[in-house]
C-alpha cells in the first residue's frame, strides 16, 4: 500500500471514530453529562481528519506539478 492509499484509508476510518465522537457528545449534552474531556474526544480526530484531508486535497495539485517539473 503507497502512501496516499495510506492517508486515504486513515481518512475514512477516522471520520468513522470522529462520528461515533460526535453522537457520544450529543448524548452527554443530552443527559447534562458534558465534560471538556467528551469534547476532546471529537476535537482529536477531527484535528486528524483536518490533516490528513489537507494532504488528501493537495495530491491532485504536488501531481501536477510534479508532471510539469519532469
Ligand atoms: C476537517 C477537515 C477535512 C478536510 C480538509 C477533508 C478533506 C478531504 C479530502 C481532500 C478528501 C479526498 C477527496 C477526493 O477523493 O479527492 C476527503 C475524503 C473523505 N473525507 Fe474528508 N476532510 C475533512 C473532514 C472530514 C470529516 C469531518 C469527515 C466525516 C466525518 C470526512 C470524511 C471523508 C471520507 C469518508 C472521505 C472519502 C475517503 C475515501 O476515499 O475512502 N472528512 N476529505
Amino acid at each position: 500500500m503507497n502512501w496516499n492509499n495510506c492517508f486515504r484509508q486513515i481518512h475514512r476510518w477516522l471520520s468513522v471514530a470522529f462520528t461515533a465522537a460526535v453522537i457520544v457528545n450529543i448524548i452527554a449534552v443530552l443527559q447534562q453529562k458534558s465534560t471538556v474531556w467528551v469534547g476532546f474526544l471529537a476535537l482529536l480526530p477531527l484535528c486528524l481528519l483536518m490533516l490528513t484531508g489537507l494532504y488528501l486535497f493537495l495530491l491532485p495539485y504536488a501531481a501536477r506539478w510534479r508532471a510539469r517539473c519532469e
